[in-house]
């Protein structure tokens, strides 16, 4: 066990930060490439994240090789030959995303085994949206012995109207399309960045995909896909993350190469807080005098919406900035287990159903607390750097499926950060 030590209070964050590809991104295109019946597919840009480990190893259980150079941070998957149809649950059980596995191995083998995801801290995430889907598209589904077992000797085209714009079930939905019999038309589809990005990558392996980004995707059938080679798209929550820390130390950041459009919600939240944001040449800087921001509303939804990934961090924010904020989150239920946390650092806040009220601007003092899941680590986290003495930070699990060398990269912009041997 590993955990973060902070010591906070005076840390103002100034100089640039480099951003890592989004693992939201490269975990739909990993499970892409067991779509390719020849040639090899190799990912560019991919972080060294555990979540991709994971997803690594759930592609290798299919009898797939998959290689990662993470010097290069290059992977390269070989699925041309014959594949498994069922991933394990050794590994599934450790990810609930590698559900985006299910579409492409039905596509590709006519039948698919994949064990149900399990709980989660952030809400209970049901997954019925991708297996209607599936129906819809011809599939027999059952399940047996805590597995989910999907049939279709082929699949068809179908109209599918999504009742949520779930990310994943775009995301399954739309790779089992692609070696569909005929057109595929998914409404009300999710328009995330990851959903464009996968598109990309679909294409250029020889499906033909329309509409990304749009509420309207339209997935006309192949016979067979092929490799291809592919950048990941920058992760916007990564950027989104500094971008907040910068805005609560009085800071003065650059992210570079940060995508403005990517990053829309989150920018104008800022700036309608006071913080300054603009977009340069080599990325976007971000610089505010933390004491004269004012309180927001803010209401998390799907893309264009804001980013329930960015909620968590948002609420640290908030916990700075003098006076009442409002956090609404849409998204997921019991999203704000974070604020329970952030209480033993002097948070003042209440929490009823879906809104949090933060009364911000009452100092924080560090103190000893728990991640409970990936995004509550970095808000606890940014919370250390601006509580007044030592914060602790424990359950770094959650940190590690998600981002790259977050320490040292605080260190670099004048952080008092270090990640230190034993229980915190
Ligand atoms: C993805 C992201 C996650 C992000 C979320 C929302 C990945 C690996 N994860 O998760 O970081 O927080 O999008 O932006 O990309 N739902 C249903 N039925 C379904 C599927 C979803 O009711 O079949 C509900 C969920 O319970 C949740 C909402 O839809 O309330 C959003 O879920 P979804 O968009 O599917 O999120 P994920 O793809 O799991």
């Amino acid at each position: 066990m590993e955990h973060i030590i902070i010591e906070g209070g005076n840390t103002r964050l100034q100089g640039e930060v480099v951003i890592e590809g989004a693992k939201n991104a490269v975990l739909p295109l990993l499970a892409a490439t067991i779509l390719a019946k020849d040639g090899q597919t190799i990912l560019r840009n991919v972080p060294i994240l555990s979540d991709v480990f994971t997803m690594n190893n759930v592609i290798r259980g299919l009898d797939i090789d998959v290689v990662f150079d993470e010097n290069n941070k290059e992977i390269t998957v070989d699925a041309s030959n014959y594949i498994l149809d069922k991933a394990p649950y050794e590994y599934v059980s450790q990810m609930r995303a590698s559900i985006v596995v299910l579409g492409p191995i039905l596509a590709r083998c006519g039948h698919a085994t994949v064990s149900m995801p399990g709980g989660c801290s952030i809400g209970s995430r049901p997954i019925d949206l991708h297996l209607k889907g599936l129906e819809a598209m011809g599939a027999k589904i059952t399940q047996s012995g805590g597995d989910i077992i999907a049939k279709a000797s082929k699949l068809q085209g179908a109209n599918i109207y999504l009742d949520f714009p779930s990310v994943g079930a775009t995301q399954n939905l739309m790779m089992a399309a692609t070696l569909a019999e005929g057109k595929t038309v998914i409404e009300n589809a999710a328009r995330e960045p990851e959903i464009v990005d996968l598109a990309l990558l679909l294409n250029k392996m020889g499906a033909i995909v329309k509409g990304a980004g749009t509420e309207t995707l339209t997935i006309q059938g192949v016979n067979r896909l092929h490799g291809a080679d592919h950048d990941v798209v920058q992760d916007r929550i990564e950027a989104g993350t500094f971008m907040v820390a910068a805005a609560m130390t009085n800071g003065d950041v650059l992210i570079k190469d940060a995508i403005w459009e990517h990053n829309r919600p989150l920018i104008s939240k800022l700036r309608e807080m006071g913080v300054e944001v603009t977009d340069e040449a080599r990325g976007i800087r971000v610089k505010a005098d933390t004491a004269s921001l004012k309180p927001v509303t803010v209401k998390t939804l799907p893309h264009p919406g804001f980013p329930t990934d960015m909620q968590a961090q948002f609420t640290a924010l908030m916990a700075v900035v003098d006076g009442e904020s409002t956090m609404i989150e849409t998204v997921f239920e019991n999203r704000f287990q974070h604020l329970e946390e952030m209480r033993r650092m002097g948070l003042h806040s209440e929490i009823l159903r879906e809104t949090a009220m933060i009364h911000g601007g009452q100092g924080l003092q560090g103190a000893t607390v728990m991640s409970t899941d990936l995004r509550a680590s970095a808000a606890l986290i940014l919370s250390g750097l601006v509580a007044k003495g030592q914060t602790k930070v424990g359950k770094l699990t959650h940190l590690d499926r998600g981002y790259y060398q977050f320490n040292e990269k605080l260190v670099g912009l004048g952080a008092t950060i270090k990640r230190v041997k034993g229980d915190a």
